[in-house]
């Protein structure tokens, strides 16, 4: 058995075991009176403007921002990772039955994923996720341009893969930082925030090693011209997931329904935050 099969048949063992003995946690007891996420993930404690907000209105914010990136981590289990792991487990299907077995697994925990994440948000914020799956993110530009260019150039599929390799470790190092930041300083953050991150990483784990192994397999078979190309488009997928300037403002815009009085402070708020040129509470989670 070669290494990447040695690699392929613990995951599936692992996940396989997960599966059975995972039982669907409970939200019911959120603390609304804990923040979610470390002050240095947000985007506004990075920045001035974060004085303009009162103990309670930071508080919310830290709440809001931490459902924020709950939703992120749902945009990407359903858009870019499932389509990505989808088509090729179809393509490994008979090639490879252990490869396509692994990926079929990472679907369905991606799947459990967005329930746990749509489970949580919607608990904590009804009014926010009633009848829908979003509250601060849109549908996004670069997830269609990017499924766009993989439907029309199969020699980009690297760079896919180096998408979702990206989003994945992003995920898991939030986890995994938010995890360890609770147990070095115990009843800092809210438990169930923390419950669920802990249920998030211990699949994530798995499906970063899986997602290595499949960019092994296919820079292997890449052409020099094809491998300068993925770099490029690489570095600029990385910087665009690096922007503040998305969702991040639309959690100020939420803030301030809930705290009209923060109105007069909007404009500064918003503007604080987007002349960050790179994303300081999501550098915080990479750089470990
Ligand atoms: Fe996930
Ligand atoms: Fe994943």
């Amino acid at each position: 058995m070669n290494a990447d099969a040695d690699v392929l048949s613990k995951i599936k063992h692992a996940s396989e075991q997960d599966r059975q003995c995972r039982v669907v946690p409970d939200f019911s007891d959120i603390d609304p009176g804990l923040p979610f996420v470390p002050e240095v993930f947000t985007q506004l404690y990075h920045t001035s403007a974060y004085d303009l907000l009162n103990p309670e209105q930071k508080l919310r914010y830290n709440q809001l921002f931490g459902l924020r990136s709950n939703e992120l981590f749902m945009v990407f289990e359903k858009g870019v990772t499932r389509q990505v792991i989808h088509q090729l487990k179809n393509a490994r299907q008979e090639s490879d039955p252990l490869l396509a077995d692994c990926l079929e697994g990472m679907l369905v925990e991606e799947s459990r994923h967005h329930a746990m994440f749509l489970d949580f948000n919607r608990r904590f914020l009804p009014e926010g996720y009633s009848n829908k799956g979003r509250c601060f993110t849109r549908d996004s530009r670069l997830e269609m341009g990017v499924l766009l260019t993989r439907a029309k150039r199969p020699g980009l599929q690297p760079l896919l893969l180096w998408a979702v390799l990206v989003l994945e470790e992003f995920s898991t190092a939030y986890s995994r930082k938010l995890v360890s930041a609770e147990t070095k300083l115990p009843g800092s953050l809210e438990p169930s925030y923390r419950r669920l991150h802990a249920l998030h990483l211990q699949d994530e784990q798995r499906h970063v090693q899986l997602d290595s192994v499949l960019i092994r397999e296919l820079m292997k078979n890449g052409n020099p011209l094809q491998r300068g190309m993925n770099a490029q488009l690489f570095r600029f997928f990385f910087r665009q997931v690096l922007n503040p300037r998305h969702s991040g403002p639309r959690v100020i815009r939420y803030l301030v329904t809930e705290y009209p009085e923060l109105n007069r402070h909007l404009a500064d708020m918003l503007r604080a935050v987007r002349k960050l040129g790179m994303d300081p509470g999501l550098q915080n989670i990479m750089n470990d």
